[in-house]
């Protein structure tokens, strides 16, 4: 089974919006649905876990009744109070359904609409040969290190940087099974899976992204996003 995990327990404080930013409309359509229909519009994606805050669950419900419709089944269920509660409750979700061993979970944040299939068929293809990988690019500017956020303590070498996008995908029940382990304070400090595979030394893969695979964060992300859809979308 290839589960498509769609994170969207977060509350949006940088977007300001009385809504969380995931329920946003743009060109009529919400956020949350747009990468959702993402997945489920792949053919290798077999079924879609959508995590919200428990005040929205009934809310997504109608949403994607309105929205969506598909012959793959969709879940929603409750997220939790960071994102890698949501992320290990997603993992619990599966085990209780009915986790193999060679199953696949892509998670992905919500507020990212603008994955593709090639994103989500090499992330596949990835997750199945080593195990775990993350979606990212190559950071276009210099990264300053500041230790005390007023002088810099350190320039790395830029050709070593990338950005980390979402998806991040991974054998779910390797995944499941570190995350078990991992001493609940350590956990508590990571947000994501392959933060959990590289603190075991685990190698992750990178796949490439796209640089308009941008993270809805800030109201000016709001009309990138209109321009990224009038673009490639429409
Ligand atoms: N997320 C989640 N559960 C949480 C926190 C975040 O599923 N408890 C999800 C968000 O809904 C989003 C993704 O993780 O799709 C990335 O979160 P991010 O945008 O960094 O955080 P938010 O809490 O949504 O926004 P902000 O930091 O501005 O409050």
């Amino acid at each position: 089974m290839t589960i498509a995990a769609v994170l969207a327990g977060g509350s949006g404080t940088r977007m300001g919006t009385s809504v969380p930013k995931q329920f946003l409309e743009i060109e009529n359509i919400p956020v949350i649905i747009r990468s959702i229909n993402a997945f489920l519009h792949n053919e290798n994606v077999d079924a879609c876990i959508v995590s919200v805050a428990a005040d929205y669950v009934d809310y997504t419900g109608k949403l994607i009744e309105k929205h969506i419709d598909t012959h793959k089944d969709i879940f929603v269920i409750k997220g939790g109070a960071t994102r890698g509660d949501t992320l290990f409750g997603v993992l619990e979700f599966m085990k209780e359904k009915g986790m193999s061993e060679d199953s696949i979970v892509l998670t992905h944040d919500a507020v990212r609409p603008f994955i593709n299939d090639r994103i989500i068929d090499e992330n596949i293809d990835a997750a199945k040969k080593y195990g775990a990988c993350n979606t990212c690019i190559p950071a276009v500017d210099t990264i300053l290190v500041s230790e005390d956020g007023s002088f810099i303590s350190n320039v790395p070498d830029r050709s070593t940087l990338f950005h980390a996008q979402t998806p991040q995908s991974f054998n779910a029940e390797k995944l499941y099974e570190l995350i078990r382990k991992m001493p609940p304070d350590d956990f508590r400090n990571l947000t994501d899976g392959c933060s959990v595979f590289s603190y075991y030394g685990e190698k992750v893969f990178l796949v490439k992204g796209e640089t308009y695979n941008i993270k809805i964060t800030y109201p000016d992300d709001i009309i990138t996003a209109g321009n990224i859809i009038r673009q490639y979308y429409n």
